[in-house]
């Protein structure tokens, strides 16, 4: 394996801004250099594997239909139009009988290059928001596999996929993306196997696909991802609907992306601060950020992102071979909007807009809308009962003396609505609430060098509906995102600057859900610790290191998943996997 520690091993570092969507070394200071780190080419050394931790996809043991729907190699695509390819589903996989639909995407790049962000989208609809790897001069590969399935009214048909992945080319930044994206169909082991698990729920039409996803993303032709671009707290992002006259059921599922100036939102310093520093390029409006979803102007969703470090944040070596939580495929988020659905059964144009408060340039936003359709009649109606977004309640407590201080913001919201919508399941009433907390403490010094961020967000959501008295589906799934970041940045006086961070990123999701036969209840910890130092001379990275520790603990009652791993300077220090409920209890990874 290559060394870190090889004496040919060199970095470059740019100390500019690099153009586009790419990620910043972690410090609020006015220069916020941009590193590349390169190693020089050690011949015969295989290209170096990164992954993302995460609980492997349950996949029954067939066979799958494998498609190799797209292979391309990204070189200069900035603002170019999306890679188009036909998509056609598999012809000889029996489509009735799927059991799960799953993505793949794998590439390879060599060289020097920023980690980019990049979309793949289905007929408009977003399947996958992911960023690259950061490559080196030997090469790497990684894959990314996603389950699909829920996405299966669409992938049964034949569809325009199209991927943006803005990439530049010149002297300095040399990474090709050599992409393949190939959709595996895996038939069902026994026939009717999926719909086991959802009882009741698949008798009230609560089953797991929508049979209709409307995009609501930018329309091609254009030079550029579908994504709407957010760039400032007024900025409103719109697009203009139809649904068919017979939903009963409606998520809207979100996905959304921070960068350049908002890359890392969570440490932005107060204006205040940034004011009384001088500190004319560093990023503020302060830490909280909020994406706002609105259906005809009113607010039915509220956003509080989990803090996803792109591959080249914070410190670069903290994610070679283990990248961050998320990175590979960032979270969507859904919004059941079903208790809504009485405002736009009408046959008629209406809205869906995106807003982020405090935002500064750019949000990447787009978003799924999964329709059930009532196949047993052509008109479903219904009615709005209640709909309360309540408005932010803000806490900020702010003390400053010249350039050390400290900033707590504290604050919560909660989006509640309830109606009902009568098809030939019944008169179902549903209810959807969203209840969402967030605290973040920041400790300022020494005109930004220094720097802690602490900041917890929790986010309440359930869902419930119900015919009469009868309950006929409910699901409930809180969940946590940690970020901790302590980061420093000092001149030894020789003209070397030292970066030093110290990281811990995670969330905690547990999960119930009660669709009338049985409850299913699963908990998720997923949190990383990283350490790491760059020391910068001439615009070299003179030494740097990384380490990387993360346990993953997944108890889904029957299902369990955990993994201990650890990572320095490249080298993978030891890595435990467990499927075993049992072994999860006994290693005192206990379910709580
Ligand atoms: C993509 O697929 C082609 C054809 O199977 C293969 O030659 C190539 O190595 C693949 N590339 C990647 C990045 O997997
Ligand atoms: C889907 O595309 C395939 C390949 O181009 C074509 O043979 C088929 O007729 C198309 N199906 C439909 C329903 O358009
Ligand atoms: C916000 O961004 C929009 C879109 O670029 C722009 O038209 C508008 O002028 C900006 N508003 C402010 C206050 O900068
Ligand atoms: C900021 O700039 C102003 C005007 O140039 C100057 O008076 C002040 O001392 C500076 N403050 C700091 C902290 O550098
Ligand atoms: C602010 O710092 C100055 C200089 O160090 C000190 O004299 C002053 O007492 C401090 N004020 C507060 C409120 O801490
Ligand atoms: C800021 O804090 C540092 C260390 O906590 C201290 O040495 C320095 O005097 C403080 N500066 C001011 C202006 O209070
Ligand atoms: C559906 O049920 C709700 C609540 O029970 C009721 O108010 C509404 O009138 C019913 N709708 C129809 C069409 O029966
Ligand atoms: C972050 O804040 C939480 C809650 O205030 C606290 O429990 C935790 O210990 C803090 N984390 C660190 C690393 O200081
Ligand atoms: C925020 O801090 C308050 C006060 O310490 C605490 O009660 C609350 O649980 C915290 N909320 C989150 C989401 O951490
Ligand atoms: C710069 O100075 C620091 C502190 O004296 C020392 O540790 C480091 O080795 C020096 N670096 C170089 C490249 O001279
Ligand atoms: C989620 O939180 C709510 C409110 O605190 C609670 O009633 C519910 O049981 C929790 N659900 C899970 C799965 O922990
Ligand atoms: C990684 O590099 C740092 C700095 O050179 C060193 O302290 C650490 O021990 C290294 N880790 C391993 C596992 O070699």
């Amino acid at each position: 394996m290559d060394s870190f520690h090889s004496p040919l091993l060199f970095f470059f570092l740019l100390l500019h801004q690099p153009p586009f969507y790419s990620a910043n070394l972690h410090k609020i200071n006015h220069l916020r250099p941009n590193i590349l780190t390169q190693e020089t080419p050690f011949e015969h050394t295989p290209p170096t594997h990164y992954f993302e931790v995460t609980k492997p996809i349950k996949l029954p043991k067939t066979k799958p239909c494998s498609h190799l729907i797209l292979q391309h190699d990204f070189g200069y695509t900035y603002g170019k139009v999306p890679v188009l390819a036909n998509y056609t589903p598999p012809s000889r996989c029996p489509s009735h009988k799927v059991s799960n639909i799953v993505l793949e995407w794998k590439a390879t790049c060599k060289g020097r290059q920023f980690d980019r962000i990049f979309g793949v989208w289905l007929g408009g609809v977003e399947l996958l928001r992911s960023c690259t790897a950061e490559p080196t001069a030997a090469g790497i590969v990684w894959s990314v596999v996603k389950d699909v399935t829920k996405y299966y009214s669409l992938l049964v048909k034949n569809q325009t996929l199209a991927v943006y992945l803005g990439n530049l080319l010149d002297n300095t930044y040399t990474g090709v993306y050599h992409v393949n994206i190939t959709f595996h169909f895996y038939p069902a082991k026994h026939k009717f196997n999926h719909f086991v698990q959802n009882g009741n729920a698949l008798v009230y039409g609560y089953r797991s696909w929508a049979d209709l996803i409307l995009p609501i993303s930018r329309n091609l032709p254009l030079n550029d991802g579908l994504w709407f671009e957010i760039e400032n707290s007024t900025d409103l992002a719109l697009k203009e609907f139809k649904i068919p006259k017979n939903v009963y059921r409606a998520v809207l599922e979100v996905y959304v992306s921070f960068h350049e100036n908002d890359e890392s939102w969570y440490s932005n310093p107060p204006n205040e601060y940034i004011a009384a520093n001088n500190l004319t390029d560093t990023p503020g409006n302060g830490p909280f950020r909020e994406v706002l979803v609105s259906l005809d102007g009113e607010v039915v969703g509220a956003i509080w992102p989990f803090t996803v470090i792109f591959t080249g944040g914070v410190n670069p070596l903290l994610w070679r071979p283990i990248t961050s939580i998320g990175s590979f495929n960032l979270p969507s988020y859904d919004i059941e909007i079903t208790p809504l659905l009485g405002e736009i059964l009408d046959g008629k144009v209406h809205t869906i807009s995106f807003s982020v408060t405090n935002a500064l340039n750019v949000w990447l936003i787009d978003a799924n809308l999964h329709l059930w359709l009532d196949g047993q009649s052509t008109e479903t109606e219904g009615r709005l009962y209640k709909h309360i977004s309540s408005p932010l309640v803000v806490s900020l407590v702010s003390n400053f003396n010249g350039s050390n201080g400290t900033v707590s913001t504290s604050l919560s919201r909660s989006v509640f609505s309830t109606g009902w919508v009568k098809s030939s399941f019944g008169n179902i009433t549903s209810q959807s609430v969203q209840n969402l907390y967030y605290n973040n403490s920041m400790v300022l010094g020494s005109r930004g060098d220094m720097q802690i961020v602490n900041q917890t967000i929790q986010s309440n959501d359930s869902v419930c509906a119900k015919m009469q008295s009868l309950y006929v589906y409910s699901s409930t799934s809180n969940k946590t995102f940690y970020l901790y970041l302590n980061s420093n940045h000092s001149s030894l006086g020789n003209g070397t600057s030292l970066y030093v961070a110290n990281l811990s990123l995670g969330f905690t999701d547990k999960r119930s859900m009660d669709s009338g036969f049985g409850f299913l209840k699963s908990s998720l910890e997923n949190l990383q610790d990283g350490q790491g130092y760059i020391a910068v001379k001439n615009s070299l990275v003179a030494s740097g290191s990384g380490s990387t520790q993360q346990a993953y603990r997944y108890n889904g009652g029957k299902d369990c998943y955990f993994r201990n791993i650890s990572s320095s300077n490249y080298t993978i220090l030891y890595d435990e996997v467990g499927h075993k409920c049992w072994e999860q209890a006994h290693s005192g990874l206990s379910y709580r």
